[in-house]
């Protein structure tokens, strides 16, 4: 398929099949707002890995993580960032995630095809996956590292949006997520549809922080497809690029069941100064799914005062903005702890309290992860 055609200059909210190196060849030159990559780890696992109690490790030995060395892997690395460099609007950015195995490699041939590094971000993993040899330190973290094509790039940064999503406070380069588990893992009879499916709470503060709604977000190692259904989900299109058929259905039917946001839950926020209250941030809830933007919240169980949730983590209720304390205090006229004050409906209609889901959150058991040095 070549683009651009009269009808559709990009095929935008479409899983392109086949090996992004060629596919992005048929993509314009620069038409691409933001690309976020998740490629092959190289992770060169020799053996398969078992637990003290003999069950098997679910590592990461695909087919599409064998290079032969370092050689092989550099020049597949440089071969889809020339690829993506080439489709990417002078003022977009790219965001790679990698482990120390590949992260390195990756950061020099970066910067040696003329990329500028703005940050690297620490992924740091509330519930890793223990190094059962105990033979070196517990793999905890995974390394982002965020792009420009150029030193000069005007990129986009939503730092009101991290600020807002961050209680409030200057969004630092360590984020604290958990890995992709429970309901959100996809499965297929029970076991791990894919081995790296990266969590929805991480590809959030990606969007969020480096996309407008409407931005055109392309992946070229699309795998599950987390960065179109959190695309869907805050409103920017999306392309996605992956090898396998089997992860290109799943994804599909991945997508097909995330409901956008509403436009009106988007929107940039205002400056806020509001100091750190709780321990854990209302916006975990909507980075992580537990609550949707555009879902309504009700204030002390009266459905005659809703608030609508929005993207950053704030509610609007009415003409007012701000968090859930801030909102609370408007509509009660004193100081409240906004994780007592609302609840929003459940599957069967009733409402419950923000207060029992946070608790989801912090019961969130450590469970399997998907890569072990
Ligand atoms: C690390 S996984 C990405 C996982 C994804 N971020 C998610 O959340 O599910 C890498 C994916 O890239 C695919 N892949 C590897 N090499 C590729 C290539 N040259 N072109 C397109 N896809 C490729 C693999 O099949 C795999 O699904």
């Amino acid at each position: 398929m070549a683009f651009p055609s009269p009808a559709s200059p990009l095929p935008l909210d479409q899983i392109l099949p086949g090996d992004c190196r060629q596919v992005l060849g048929n993509l314009p030159e620069k038409s691409i707002d933001l690309v976020f990559a998740d490629p092959p780890y190289n992770l060169q696992l020799q053996q398969q890995l078992y637990r003290p109690n003999n069950t098997r490790v679910d590592a990461v030995n695909d087919a599409w993580d064998q290079f032969s060395g370092f050689a092989e892997y550099d020049a597949f690395t440089r071969s889809w960032l020339e690829a993506s460099r080439r489709v990417m609007k002078d003022n977009a950015s790219l965001w790679v995630i990698g482990t120390y195995h590949n992260i390195y490699r990756i950061g020099a041939i970066l910067q040696d095809l003329g990329f500028w590094i703005l940050n690297d971000i620490a992924w740091v993993k509330d519930n890793p996956m223990p190094n059962f040899r105990g033979v070196r330190f517990t793999n905890a973290h995974e390394t982002l590292i965020w792009a420009v094509k150029s030193k000069a790039a005007r990129y986009t940064f939503n730092y009101q949006s991290m600020k807002a999503i961050n209680e409030g406070l200057q969004m630092r380069s360590d984020w604290r997520l958990p890995i992709c588990s429970g309901p959100e893992r996809a499965r297929v009879n029970g076991q791990k549809a894919h081995s790296t499916q990266k969590p929805i709470a991480l590809l959030y503060r990606v969007i969020m922080a480096a996309s407008h709604p409407d931005d055109v977000v392309l992946d070229p190692f699309f795998g599950t497809g987390t960065t179109g259904a959190v695309a869907r989900l805050l409103g920017r299109h999306w392309i996605g690029v992956e090898q396998e058929e089997k992860y290109i259905t799943l994804a599909q039917e991945r997508i097909a069941q995330v409901q956008p946001a509403p436009l009106e839950s988007l929107e940039l926020p205002r400056r806020t100064h509001r100091k750190r209250e709780e321990r854990l941030r209302f916006a975990a809830l909507v980075e992580t799914g537990l609550l949707r933007p555009g879902q309504t919240l009700y204030f002390k169980g009266d459905r005659a005062q809703p608030a609508l949730i929005l993207a950053n983590g704030h509610l609007r209720a009415g003409d007012f903005t701000g968090s859930i304390h801030q909102t609370a205090l408007h509509l009660s006229g004193a100081p409240s702890n906004g994780w007592e004050c609302w609840s929003v409906e459940d599957e069967s209609g009733e409402l419950v309290s923000i207060d029992s889901i946070r608790q989801r959150l912090n019961h969130a058991k450590p469970s399997e992860n998907t890569k072990q040095a």
